[in-house]
């Protein structure tokens, strides 16, 4: 395919927009409640930010740097920049995890139309904590999952298939300042609560105690998990970013958004959580179990149920469209497919494994665990190391400072996290965590 016929985001705005619609999603929302609730609260919100920062932001600009200056997908960009060596395959493990992490986050994709549906029948209305939890377990024993599960694929397929600037960053741009909107409201509404003090303690309060490696880990695996890095989504959304733009910029801005939605979601849940004195370690039920008893014990319940429901919504399809896009861009640049059939096979491919995911818990646990934990990590690690020892410094230069208009200041900063400390610390931290090394 011809470089100046790729499709392309049309305004900077579009592309912070994108981006930060793959990144914020239910990473932020669902994920980093439960899991940060799960692994001890403040120690793990810290581990996290140094993550964020120090690996994170290396990460996304190696990424955005490789998709833009080879234009192409996943795998083709390694293909381009770095001939006949084994470096594509890479891109093609971030293909396979693409299937994997659409398969489960799709399926609470789904949960979420469903608790959509139950917040406009008001129906949790009435119902005690118990119940409500009870519903949830028995919603996921029934067929509903997969139903919403399909309707979520095909909405997904409907954005994607009308290519990247009518179709990903026309939702997006209007999509996103909305939730963050809506997210601002509920904040607000749970830090108001009587007793919200200690959820705000919980989650600010680092107790070093409570770490241990594989809090570490599960530290690293979200923050990647969080920012879609670590499997090519960004190579592939960084091959429509168009020359003129800021790459150091757009991975800055985008790392901040996302960090101030999942601390936001924090700041939403946890508080509420403490004031009516439901555990915080409720596992991936903590927003579908526990969340609908404190809407209905608040003025105005049912309206921010809705709402937040829908915010859920609208935040995960922003960010399955940027994982399906990478199996899209993939099979039609590589296999040579049409724009159309390569989304129908990716969506229809990624359904067979979703319907595992949705009636077996253990299939769920293990796409979600393996794809964020291990998956993302390790391709993360051989995504600086590309960078930092491959690439070399010229090229990434020549790409960061936009042929030398842009002064990139921080690049030598950023290329001294990219050769050594974003590595030994994803080395480290990935075989302290499964378990290989100890310190
Ligand atoms: N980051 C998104 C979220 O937090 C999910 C996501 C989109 C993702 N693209 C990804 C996760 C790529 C890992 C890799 O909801």
């Amino acid at each position: 395919m011809d470089i100046n016929q790729r499709d392309s985001f049309g305004s900077k705005f579009g592309v912070i927009a994108a981006a930060a619609g793959s990144a914020i999603g239910l990473g932020n929302i669902w994920r980093f409640p439960y899991i940060l609730g799960e692994n001890g609260g403040g120690a793990f919100l810290l581990v996290y930010l140094l993550f964020v920062v120090g690996i994170g932001i290396p990460v996304m600009l190696s990424e955005f740097t490789i998709g833009r200056s080879a234009q192409r997908n996943a795998v083709g960009s390694f293909i381009k920049l770095a001939p006949g060596k084994p470096w594509y395959l890479v891109g093609v493990m971030g293909v396979g995890a693409a299937f994997m992490i659409l398969a489960f986050y799709t399926v609470v994709a789904g949960w979420t139309l469903e608790y959509v549906y139950q917040s406009v029948i008001n129906g949790f209305h009435g119902k005690t904590q118990l119940e409500i939890g009870q519903m949830f377990d028995h919603f996921r024993e029934t067929s509903r999952p997969v139903i919403w599960f399909a309707i979520f694929m095909l909405m997904t397929l409907g954005i994607v298939i009308a290519g990247v600037k009518n179709g990903i960053e026309k939702y997006t741009k209007i999509l996103m300042p909305i939730l963050l909107l809506i997210l601002i409201i509920i904040s607000i509404r749970s830090i108001t609560l009587p007793g919200s003090s200690q959820g705000l303690k919980f989650l600010f309060y680092p107790d070093f105690s409570k770490i241990t490696p594989k809090v570490i880990l599960e530290a690293l695996g979200q923050a990647f998990f969080s920012l879609s890095i670590g499997m090519g989504t960004l190579i592939t959304y960084g091959s429509y970013i168009q020359k003129k733009e800021d790459l150091m910029n757009t991975a800055v801005s985008v790392t901040m958004a996302d960090t101030l939605i999942a601390v936001l979601a924090g700041v939403a849940i946890f508080p509420a959580v403490f004031a009516f004195g439901i555990p915080p370690a409720a596992e991936e039920g903590l927003v579908y179990k526990t969340l609908p008893v404190i809407f209905q014990q608040m003025p105005g319940g049912y309206l921010f149920s809705l709402l937040f429901f829908v915010l859920l919504a609208v935040a995960a399809v922003t960010s399955t469209i940027s994982v399906l896009e990478v199996i899209v861009a993939y099979f039609s640049e590589e296999l040579n497919m049409s724009r159309k059939a390569a989304t129908w096979l990716g969506t229809i491919s990624v359904g067979v494994l979703g319907i595992f995911a949705s009636y077996s818990g253990k299939v769920f646990d293990v796409l979600n665990f393996t794809s964020a934990n291990i998956l993302l990590p390790v391709g993360g690690l051989f995504i600086v190391l590309f960078i930092g020892w491959y690439f070399g410094r010229k090229r990434t230069f020549a790409e960061i400072s936009n042929e030398g208009v842009l002064k990139a200041r921080l690049f030598n900063v950023y290329l001294f996290l990219v050769r050594f400390i974003a590595p030994i610390a994803i080395a480290l931290v990935f075989l302290n965590g499964i378990g290989l090394i100890k310190f």
